[in-house]
């Protein structure tokens, strides 16, 4: 198969791709990237991921051999696309894979408008002149893949249906799934007018991989970890809430399935623990114990988080954030705008960690254990049964480990915090990942 391929510079769709690589020996891929802010052309950026990949050498030079790469800018016209390029993938691709998105919590509507409807339309248009043209030639309808996320459903009180085709999201939680709910809503509009063949994914929280316990991006719950590791949380509330996380391998596992069977073309799947996710106040404990036997730092010692009613903790953030906005003004000191800007970007994952939100997930189960070599969601904790036997071994000691090993991604600077200093590479970097 030939698939065109976005956001595979991401955290999720590279181990997508390794997973298609071995699922799929005919497989070819034309990978869309762009250029990076640091000034890394397409090639240096695709090396990069060639690099970073979990694949043997052998695979990694398959993978350079059967790829091409696609230069785009999502604002110009068809993406921005080389025509001969345009071209060549209207001939030769049979799949799509949109996983490109802006996950940032607190973008302008405008701007991540862009990156997550407008790319999405200019993919569909795409998709429309493949399905076009392989209709005049004979050859078998293509499919969309898209990515979209579980948290696109915005505010709901109830359990969050599966209601394919349908679908009824409430007030978005932020610009992010605002335009997530849009894109899916676009989608869902060209399945029923003209039966296209398009998959959409819902993943909910993707942690890092229940194999390895690494992750690419140190993120969303695992900030909440890292600033209770360094005592910057000396409150949380909402013990109780279960957070939806899947680990990333197996999110890749059911997606690179789907796509390689090639049995499953039209509709939605939903990527939830479900019912079986762990409570916040037991991921603590457990946490609260391993990062105290496990800790790097001599002498360090982690205080204790406290739990308090959830209308105490809001109001804490927010005299915390008049403060460092009324201190910076009298000082003018930066750290304190950054710090400032800091608890806004963590109040970004509040609806991830403190809202209450059930992922309905009985009839996804069922599409994954039909049409792919899954089982369900591995669990983040151990299960166990009624007499206190694990009967289902978690992962979050490996998850936990690799935040040591790689000093969550880099963002905390152990010799630092040995010595007393402070412990991020800048003042506000505890907080200051807005990136899910
Ligand atoms: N991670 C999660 O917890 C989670 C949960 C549910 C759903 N999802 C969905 O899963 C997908 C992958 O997420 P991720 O966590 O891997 O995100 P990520 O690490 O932030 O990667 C995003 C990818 O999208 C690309 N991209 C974004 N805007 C672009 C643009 N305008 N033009 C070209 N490329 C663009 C990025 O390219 P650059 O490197 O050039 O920026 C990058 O390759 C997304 O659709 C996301 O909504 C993620």
């Amino acid at each position: 198969m030939n698939y065109f391929i976005t956001g595979v510079t991401g955290t999720v769709v590279p181990i997508i791709v390794e997973d298609l690589l071995r699922k799929d020996a005919d497989s070819f891929f034309y990978f869309a990237i762009r250029g990076d802010a640091k000034g890394n052309g397409i090639q240096e950026r695709f090396d990069a991921v060639l690099k970073s990949l979990d694949i043997k050498p052998a695979m990694k030079a398959r993978l350079a051999e059967r790829s091409k790469l696609v230069e785009i800018d999502v604002e110009k016209e068809n993406m921005g696309i080389d025509p001969d390029m345009y071209a060549e993938l209207i001939a030769r691709i049979d799949k799509i894979l949109h996983g490109a998105a802006d996950v940032r919590f607190d973008q302008s509507y405008e701007k991540i408008k862009i990156s997550n409807v407008i790319f999405t339309i200019e993919i569909y248009n795409l998709f429309r002149k493949i399905k076009e043209r392989r209709r005049v030639a004979g050859a078998f309808a293509p499919t969309l893949y898209y990515i979209s996320t579980g948290y696109a459903y915005g505010i709901y009180k109830t359990p969050i249906p599966e209601d394919y085709p349908q679908f009824h999201p409430g007030k978005p939680d932020n610009t992010y799934a605002q335009t997530k709910a849009e894109a899916k809503s676009f989608l869902l509009d060209k399945v029923r007018m003209f039966d296209d063949r398009i998959v959409i994914f819902e993943p909910t929280i993707i942690g890092g991989s229940s194999r390895t316990g690494r992750t690419k991006t140190y993120n969303l719950h695992y900030i909440v970890m890292m600033l209770g590791y360094l005592g910057k949380l000396p409150f949380l509330t909402a013990p109780d809430n279960r957070p939806d996380i899947v680990p990333v391998d197996w999110v890749a596992a059911v997606i690179s399935d789907i796509m390689a069977k090639d049995a499953y073309h039209q509709g939605a799947i939903r990527l939830s623990i479900g019912d079986r996710g762990a409570p916040i106040q037991h991921l603590y404990e457990v946490g609260y114990e391993y990062y105290t036997a496990n800790d790097p730092v001599p002498g360090h010692v982690i205080p204790k988080i406290r739990f308090v009613p959830r209308w105490f903790f809001f109001s804490m953030i927010l005299m915390l954030k008049i403060w460092y906005q009324s201190v910076y003004f009298v000082t003018r000191a930066r750290r304190y705008r950054k710090l400032r800007k800091g608890i806004s970007l963590l109040e970004g994952y509040f609806p991830y960690i403190t809202e209450n939100k059930v992922f309905e997930n009985a009839k996804s189960m069922a599409l994954i254990e039909k049409y792919t070599d899954c089982g369900p969601a591995p669990a983040l904790h151990e299960i166990r049964d009624a007499a206190g036997n694990i009967v289902e071994k978690g992962y979050y000691r490996k998850t936990m480990a690799a935040t040591l090993e790689t000093g969550w991604g880099g963002l905390v600077d152990f010799e630092r915090l040995a010595k007393g200093q402070t412990s991020e590479k800048s003042p506000a970097a505890a907080y200051g990942v807005s990136r899910k």
